[in-house]
């Protein structure tokens, strides 16, 4: 007859295994260590070209100014093959955002909560690791703007970040870049009309 354990032998086999299990799930989930902020925050004024991959997989070329100083960010956006002229999009750090079409004198008004993120918003961002993306080895953060946000570990700029389902890979990255002519961020006169042509 061939040898058989005790049951007390099973459960202490059990309990090994469920332990070794357990072991496993702790260090999935060990605190990461975050590296030090202050090297991955924003300059207070960069000038930057991304790639965008809308939600529907469509592209967009977009240039980037954020000045922190005067509390806004300028978005020069052109969509794939549209052959149009670029849409203006200012936002201001007080949740005013404004996107406008100069040549159909066309505006439109929003408004968030939020305003824009402020330089060293990655200090209160959540820490997710590491991972290599575009190329780039680097840290990755999240916070309620970004799903994914990540930046070269080498030199802390931004590579590539998700945002309302869209990614942004960064091509080029400026520190202290600003716009030749501002006059470009200030909204047109007809974003401030209220007043609709009679028909
Ligand atoms: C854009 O994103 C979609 C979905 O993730 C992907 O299938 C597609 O390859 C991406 N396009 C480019 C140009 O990266
Ligand atoms: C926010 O600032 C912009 C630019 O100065 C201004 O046009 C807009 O009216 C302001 N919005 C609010 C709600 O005060």
């Amino acid at each position: 007859m061939a040898p058989t354990l005790p049951s007390s032998s099973w459960l202490l086999l059990l309990l090994l295994l469920l332990g070794a299990t357990a072991t496993a799930a702790a260090k999935g989930s060990k605190k990461l260590t975050p590296p030090a902020a202050t090297a991955y925050e924003w300059p207070e004024r960069y000038h930057a070209v991304v790639v965008s991959n809308q939600s529907n997989h469509r592209l967009q070329l977009i240039e980037l100014y954020y000045d922190w100083p005067n509390g806004r960010d300028l978005n020069i956006v052109r969509d794939q093959l549209s052959g149009d002229p670029p849409l203006y999009n200012v936002e201001w750090a007080n949740g005013t955002s404004y996107l406008f079409d100069a040549a159909a004198s066309s505006c439109r008004t929003f408004h968030f909560p939020v305003g824009i993120l402020p330089p060293d918003w990655i200090a209160t961002a959540a820490y997710l690791g590491r991972d290599t993306v575009d190329g780039f080895e680097c840290h990755v953060w999240s916070n309620f703007l970004f799903s994914r946000y990540y930046a070269d570990v080498a030199t802390g700029r931004p590579v590539r970040w998700i945002f309302h389902g869209n990614t942004r890979h960064v091509l080029v990255f400026e520190a202290g870049g600003v716009m030749e002519d501002s006059s470009k961020c200030q909204a047109p006169p007809y974003c401030f009309l209220n007043v609709v042509a009679a028909s």
